[in-house]
């Protein structure tokens, strides 16, 4: 990653961390929701969609103020959907982010519990802030339960949990890994660019590049699944194979799941250039979802 990068990163994952505590300690609710609502939230996680949504805006326009409100809301709901991926009807997992998982660390009620808070916390995040217009408002919450609810990210949870145990194809679980992790990042790109005014056809393009940066993403998750390093990750490495869940290294080894994520990495390159946004951090952050070691 080059230095540029690195200290991009670092900038606005402590500008996003103070902003999300500072939206969470204001809450006044009952104290064991809000301790493990600020659990999970503080217990570190890359930032790397609010960032995404920072450098989406950015492509377009310098500023970056009225991009902050949905960056929180996405890394809310993003963290909503780890939170119950976690459980015991889900991925069963006991460590993430470096810690115990949050039903671990309190219980099953409560993690369920506050991951619902983030969820809907998100939205008035939103609603609330002063520096976006009403229209703005409606089109940013649209496109949100659009990517995270029951035609993104909660469709592609359900998609995985049936395609575990059983042979997928490789539609399929393009279609899964679009759904349950690309829908998120879409949301990311398409709202960063629409708030900094992009076209119809860039905002079209993007979209595009989006599909291709969800691919590439997860394929990365499923391949640091296998060879990664736990203690870097913060997560358990093997729990896909114990899942028995479907996953491109599962179904085309390691060189192809390697093949295919290049394949992917071309195309996302190419719809950027369409979208006038070769030159960005958008490049440099597909890039480094592509070759992240955690
Ligand atoms: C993990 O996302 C879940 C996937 C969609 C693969 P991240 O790798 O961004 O997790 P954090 O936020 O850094 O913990
Ligand atoms: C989760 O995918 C995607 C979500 C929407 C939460 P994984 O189950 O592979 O994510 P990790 O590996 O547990 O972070
Ligand atoms: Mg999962
Ligand atoms: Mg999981
Ligand atoms: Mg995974």
């Amino acid at each position: 990653m080059s230095d540029s990068l690195k200290e991009y990163i670092s900038d606005y994952r402590n500008m996003i961390e103070m902003e999300l505590q500072e939206h969470l300690q204001k809450l006044s609710i009952p104290e064991q929701l809000k301790d493990s609502m600020l659990y999970s939230v503080e217990a570190g996680g890359k930032k790397l969609r609010p960032i995404l949504l920072l450098a989406s805006y950015q492509a377009y326009k310098k500023d970056y103020k009225k991009a902050v409100s949905s960056s929180v809301a996405l890394e809310m709901i993003h963290t909503y959907s780890l939170i119950h991926d976690d459980l015991p009807a889900l991925d069963d997992d006991d460590y993430r982010r470096g810690k115990p998982t949050n039903h671990k660390a309190f219980n099953e009620a409560t993690a369920i519990l506050a991951g619902d808070a983030l969820l809907t916390y998100s939205f008035e995040v939103i609603a609330k802030d002063p520096l976006l217009d009403a229209e703005q408002k409606v089109e940013i919450m649209k496109m949100l339960s659009f990517c995270s609810g029951p035609s993104g990210m909660v469709a592609g949870q359900f998609l995985d949990m049936g395609a575990e145990n059983r042979e997928v194809t490789i539609e399929e679980l393009e279609k899964i890994h679009m759904l349950k992790t690309g829908k998120l990042l879409e949301f990311a790109v398409f709202t960063g660019a629409y708030l900094a005014g992009a076209s119809e056809k860039q905002l079209e393009h993007l979209k595009q590049f989006s599909f291709y940066l969800g691919l590439i993403f997860q394929v990365q998750d499923d391949i640091l699944d296998v060879m990664g390093d736990e203690e870097q990750l913060g997560k358990p490495v093997g729990s896909d194979e114990g899942n028995e869940k479907s996953t491109y290294p599962k179904l085309l080894g390691i060189e192809g799941a390697i093949k295919k994520k290049e394949e992917y990495a071309a195309n996302a390159a190419a719809a950027l250039q369409k979208a006038n946004a070769q030159n960005t951090y958008l490049m440099a952050l597909m890039e480094y979802f592509s070759n992240r070691s955690y």
